[in-house]
């Protein structure tokens, strides 16, 4: 079976190099509609999407993220991983999404799942606009510390809304293989 959507699914990849060069304007709103043409439970649209293009915001989030993680880096090299100056959780990329939601699971309980599907959104996209991506769950270790209500305000989380899921966005510097299949990992009853 052939088709784009299906082409999407299956040749997108996790990108980790990017050229650096700027995703353009149109393409942002592509980008944008994308996400919020995203489905959610009862229509509740429980989220909130920050474009952030400005590198020095996210060096902030990167450091932030870094310090936490060399604090409690329970072996060398771990320490040494975080504590590289040229490690970006973004993996330098020119544009990262991130997607915050509620903080409370009540009464919106599947606001998680919610940011889940408009981050695979994204990713499709950004697959049929030709650009590379790869969704990031670790910059929440970010968030965790004492730096992170000020980095939410930065971001314009809403007030209540916590860090749910981000995604790095732009013209791939790389490929990579798709990921192996899982065994075992379906049924057809
Ligand atoms: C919820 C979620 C969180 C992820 N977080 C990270 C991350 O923090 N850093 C990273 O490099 N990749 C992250 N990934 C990418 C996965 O490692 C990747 O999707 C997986 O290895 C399969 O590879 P593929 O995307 O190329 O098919 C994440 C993916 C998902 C779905």
């Amino acid at each position: 079976m052939s088709n784009s959507v299906m082409q999407a699914i299956l040749d997108r990849r996790s990108i980790r190099a990017y050229v650096q060069e700027a995703v353009t304007e149109e393409q942002k709103q592509a980008l944008l509609q994308a996400a919020l043409a995203s489905p959610s439970a009862i229509n509740s649209q429980p989220w909130h999407f920050s474009f952030v293009e400005d590198q020095a915001l996210l060096q902030e989030v990167n450091a932030a993220l870094c310090e936490r993680l060399v604090a409690n880096a329970k072996d060398e090299e771990t320490r040494a991983r975080f504590s590289d100056p040229n490690y970006s959780v973004f993996y330098h990329a020119p544009l990262v999404v991130f997607i915050s939601g509620p903080a409370s699971p009540e009464p919106l309980k599947f606001a998680t799942i919610d940011a889940g599907i408009a981050v695979e959104n994204l990713a499709l996209a950004a697959q049929g606009l030709g650009l590379g991506s790869v969704i990031l769950g670790m910059p929440r270790e970010a968030f965790l510390g004492d730096k992170g209500p000020a980095l939410e305000k930065k971001l314009h989380f809403p007030e209540g809304y916590e860090f749910k899921i981000a995604i790095s966005i732009g013209k791939a510097a790389a490929t990579k293989d798709a990921h192996p299949i899982g065994e075992n990992k379906y049924s057809f009853l």
